[in-house]
C-alpha cells in the first residue's frame, strides 16, 4: 500500500510511522512521499534523511486559495498514494480531495474527540485547554477525515493520564509518546493489512487476526 504523509511541523509523527516501517511494525507500505505546506518543516528533512521523495506547496507561492489547493492536490495525485495520512498537517483539506480519497484520508488528533478539536484545537493549545479544564483523562484520536474539522469517523484512540503540575509541553509529550506514536503506525498497518471493520452501529474498530 502507497502512503503519503502531509506534514507541516517537526515531524514526529512522520517519524514514528517511518520507524514502524524499518523494524516491522507496519508492513505492507512503501511511504512514497512527504508533502509539507512549509519549506522549513523539520520533518522535510527526516524524510530526505530515510530517502523518501519530499515535495513542499507553499500557500505563498499561489496567488489564490484555489491555485494553492489545485497544486496540493497535484501533488498528492503524483505520488498516486492508496492511503493519505495527515501527521501535523495545518491545512484544511480540499472538498474535492476529501471526495476523491473518500475514505483512504486519515489523521492524528492530540486528545480524545469529540473533547478538545475543532477550529482552534491544534498543537499546545489543545493541551492548553486540557490543563484549563482540569480533565484527568486526555489522549490521542486516529480519525478518517471528512469535510468537517476533526469530525470524521474515530478510528483508533489511546487514553493518557494528566498529572498534577503538568505543562502544556510537558503533556504534549507525554500524549505523543504515549498515544500519538504509537496508534498512528497501529492504524495505518490495520489499514494496509484489511484489519479494519465495522460493528452493527457502523462503527470502526481494528481486528486482531
Ligand atoms: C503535534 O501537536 C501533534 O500532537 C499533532 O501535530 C503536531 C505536530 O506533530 N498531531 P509532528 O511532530 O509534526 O508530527
Amino acid at each position: 500500500m502507497r502512503v503519503a504523509v502531509l506534514v507541516s511541523g517537526g515531524g514526529t509523527n512522520l517519524q514514528a510511522i517511518l520507524n514502524a516501517v524499518n523494524d516491522g511494525r507496519i508492513t505492507n507500505v512503501t511511504i512514497c512521499g512527504v508533502i509539507s505546506n512549509r519549506p522549513d518543516a523539520f520533518a522535510l528533512q527526516r524524510a530526505e534523511r530515510a530517502g523518501v521523495p519530499g515535495i513542499c506547496v507553499s500557500r505563498k507561492a499561489y496567488a489564490t486559495r484555489a491555485e494553492f489547493e489545485e497544486a496540493l492536490l497535484g501533488a498528492v495525485d503524483s505520488l498516486k498514494p492508496d492511503l493519505i495520512v495527515l501527521a501535523g498537517f495545518l491545512v484544511i483539506i480540499p472538498p474535492e480531495m476529501i471526495r476523491r480519497y473518500e475514505r483512504r484520508i486519515i489523521n492524528i488528533h492530540p486528545s480524545l474527540i469529540p473533547s478538545f478539536c475543532g477550529d482552534g484545537f491544534y498543537g499546545l493549545h489543545v493541551h492548553e485547554a486540557v490543563l484549563a479544564r482540569g480533565v484527568k483523562v486526555t489522549g490521542a484520536t486516529v480519525h478518517y477525515v471528512d469535510e468537517g474539522t476533526d469530525t470524521g469517523p474515530i478510528l483508533l484512540q489511546q487514553a493518557v493520564a494528566v498529572q498534577p503540575g503538568d505543562t502544556p509541553e510537558v503533556l504534549q509529550r507525554r500524549v505523543m509518546e504515549q498515544a500519538e506514536w504509537i496508534i498512528l503506525p497501529q492504524a495505518i498497518d490495520a489499514i494496509a493489512n484489511d484489519r479494519v471493520s465495522r460493528d452493527s452501529n457502523g462503527n470502526y474498530f481494528l481486528t486482531t487476526d
